[in-house]
């Protein structure tokens, strides 16, 4: 987690008023672009997936459409896992579940296919911002509707002012960053 840690205090660059006057938008592009960055915050996300012994504890990851992609497929590699994606509504094409969730102006959907996590299996969810924490909440649910078990979430940042903590309950959360403030 040191690796990590270092990686993303050297890499991630602060833009100012993006993507509205002032937010300081946090760009993690740089941090995937350094081949060194990238193997470190994958390695860090990964040990949520791991016991006391390095050993894998997951059956598979989930990764939220759609930058969870980037972080979730490789951190599966790492963890001998398989990868499966939860995506915005209408882009998979067989049975889904389906979870919406309020945003500050209307509401999102997300969607699992109903066969791809089987019941029992244990899965980490890899995400690369935790905010409102709504998106991580309803991919819980959505894991949960397939009878598996969430083993925690793992995400690249969280911005510790917005109220994920609540809306994930007894949820295990590993975040590499915490941000303290959106403001100038
Ligand atoms: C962003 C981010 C997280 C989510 C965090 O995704 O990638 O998935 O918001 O916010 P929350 O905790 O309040 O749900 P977004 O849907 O904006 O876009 P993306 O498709 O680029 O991942
Ligand atoms: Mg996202």
């Amino acid at each position: 987690l040191v690796a990590a840690r270092e990686a993303l205090d050297r890499l991630i660059r602060d833009v100012p008023d993006f993507p509205e006057p002032g937010v300081v938008f946090k760009d993690i592009t740089p941090v995937l672009a350094d081949h060194a960055g990238l193997a470190a915050v994958v390695a860090g996300l990964a040990e949520a997936g791991r016991d006391e012994q390095g050993r894998s504890v997951v059956d598979t990851v989930v990764g939220m459409e759609a930058r969870g992609f980037i972080l979730g497929a490789p951190v599966a590699l790492a963890l001998g896992a398989g990868f499966v994606p939860v995506r915005k509504a209408g882009k998979l094409p067989r049975e889904t579940h389906a979870v919406s969730y309020d945003l500050e102006y209307g509401s999102a959907t997300l969607e699992l296919h109903t066969d791809a996590v089987r019941a029992g299996s244990r899965v980490l969810l890899v995400d690369d911002v935790l905010a409102t924490g709504g998106t991580a909440r309803a991919t819980v649910e959505l894991v949960e509707r397939c009878g598996a078990t969430v083993v925690g979430v793992a995400v690249l940042m969280d911005l510790a002012f917005l109220p994920w903590r609540d809306a994930l309950g007894e949820v295990a959360v590993t975040t590499l960053l915490s941000v303290g403030s959106d403001r100038a």
